[in-house]
């Protein structure tokens, strides 16, 4: 579980080879995990994350009156008595996708509370679509300084156009509609990998959901769900940031269980650069990551699935800082997702930034010091400096990348890497458990 103190001391210089398991997808796993709710009967989801936002969910679960047991990466749910429609302030405040709860309860017992979300503070994280959808399907939604309640008396199909193809709002929306009244259909849906994950789950529960993957899904609302048992897909964006530690570090990395047709957008960047992607044909899930030399620069611009995903363009920040030319992210997604780059210039990087586009300028090579993450994908871009950088990198507030990242640093040392994990006590550093 979370440590206060405790920082990650990374050794630079080692090169990364072997092979390595790819975790069960945490957003994949936090979105079907709410569904859970929409039956009485029991459910198990399994190739869960050991990470801290599982925990928490868990811990919403309870507090909810529903039966939960967790362990060995897999969860058991069965919401048969639920006590209460409202989700606990101080857990909603840990994980920004407490907010799935309102949805969930909302389709379930036509009622819901949840206070205003946590989550990284990478920008505004508007609800505004989410409410859309809502109202949409009949619900009476009322917002106050603490959060948002929602009445419904029996959902109503309705078609829902999104303004922007918001993934929170596609799954709250598709959670609230699948016990609805009629057809629901979501117009500029968002496409990513973890909606289908969703849409798969909620149609092993006897759901009717059409289109998940595309911009159109259409959900034929049903009068119960029962129980199943379904395992989640594999994390994207831990895939992709294990990829990028590979052509980091100049090594030769085979990521297992990991689906090739999830990372396109990353590997085409990563081949552009000079780096070899092969999916290894052999037919398994896999991708294997090769490097050696200097990487080219290249330009990214953060997209909606199936572009560029905007959580991985903070750990290819730090593979570009010692790229041979100058590169331009683009962050289309986020307002405020470069505070990293202040970190890394500590380490010797040469940025500038603009509104939401950072102009890289690629150096021969960083130098390790102490850093601060200051988000769960800005820890991981500080790890991935510290593999490449000359000397040692201590990168503090790990907090942020154990509520996304299954045991980091034991993978990487399993590939090679020298990372520590210490926890501070007064003038003391102890080796800690992690
Ligand atoms: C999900 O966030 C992910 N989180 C994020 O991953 C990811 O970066 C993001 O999708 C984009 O892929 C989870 O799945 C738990 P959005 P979410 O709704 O749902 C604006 C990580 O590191 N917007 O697509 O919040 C919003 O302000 C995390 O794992 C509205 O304006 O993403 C943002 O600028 C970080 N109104 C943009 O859209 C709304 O109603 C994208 O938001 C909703 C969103």
């Amino acid at each position: 579980m979370m440590q206060k103190d405790q920082f990650l001391r990374v050794h630079g210089g080692f090169r990364l080879e072997g092979e390595v398991f790819a975790s069960g997808g945490k957003n994949a796993a936090l979105a079907v995990l709410p569904a859970a709710l929409l039956t009485d009967e029991p459910c198990v989801i399994e190739n869960l994350p050991m990470i801290d936002d599982m925990f928490v969910m868990r811990d919403i679960f309870l507090a909810l009156g529903a039966k939960v047991e967790f362990s060995k990466n897999a969860m058991r749910i069965e919401a048969k008595g639920l006590r209460t429609h409202a989700v606990p302030e101080l857990l909603a405040h840990k994980l920004r996708a407490s907010y799935y709860f309102l949805g969930a309860l909302l389709g379930r017992v036509n009622e819901s509370v949840v206070p205003f979300p946590g989550g990284c503070a990478i920008g505004s994280r508007l609800m505004d679509q989410h409410i859309k959808g809502f109202e949409a399907l009949g619900a009476r939604v009322y917002e106050d300084s603490e959060g948002i309640s929602i009445e419904g008396d029996g959902l109503r199909g309705s078609v829902i156009y999104l303004d922007i193809p918001s993934v929170g709002a596609t799954i709250n929306i598709m959670l609230a509609a699948a016990l609805a009244k009629g057809n629901t259909e979501i117009v500029n849906a968002g496409k990513e990998p973890h909606i289908v994950d969703l849409a798969n789950f909620l149609n092993a529960m006897g759901a009717s959901v059409r289109g998940a993957g595309t911009d159109t899904i259409r959900i034929k609302g049903v009068p119960r769900l029962h129980g199943c048992n379904y395992a989640v897909i594999p994390d994207q964006i831990e895939t992709g940031t294990l990829m990028i530690a590979a052509a980091a570090t100049g090594g030769d990395v085979l990521i297992r269980g990991a689906l090739p047709t999830h990372m396109e957008a990353l590997t085409a960047k990563l081949l552009e650069m000079g780096v070899r992607v092969d999916d290894t044909g052999t037919g398994e899930d896999s991708i294997r990551v090769r490097s050696e030399g200097r990487l080219r620069r290249v330009n990214i611009k953060t997209q909606p699935y199936p572009g560029f995903p905007t959580d991985l363009q903070q750990p290819m920040s730090a593979l570009l800082s010692a790229a041979e030319g100058v590169s331009v992210i683009q962050e289309t997604i986020f307002e405020s997702r470069f505070r990293h780059l202040e970190e890394l210039r500590r380490m010797g990087g040469k940025f500038t930034v603009k509104d939401r586009i950072a102009v890289i300028e690629g150096v021969k090579l960083l130098t390790g010091c102490p850093v601060l993450a200051t988000d769960l994908r800005a820890g991981a871009a500080l790890v991935i400096a510290g593999l490449m950088a000359q000397g040692v990198t201590e990168v503090n507030n790990i907090h942020y990348i154990d509520r996304g990242y299954e045991f980091i640093e034991r993978k990487l040392n399993a590939l090679g890497a020298k990372i520590e994990r210490l926890e501070r006590i007064g003038p003391l550093e102890i080796a800690a458990g992690g």
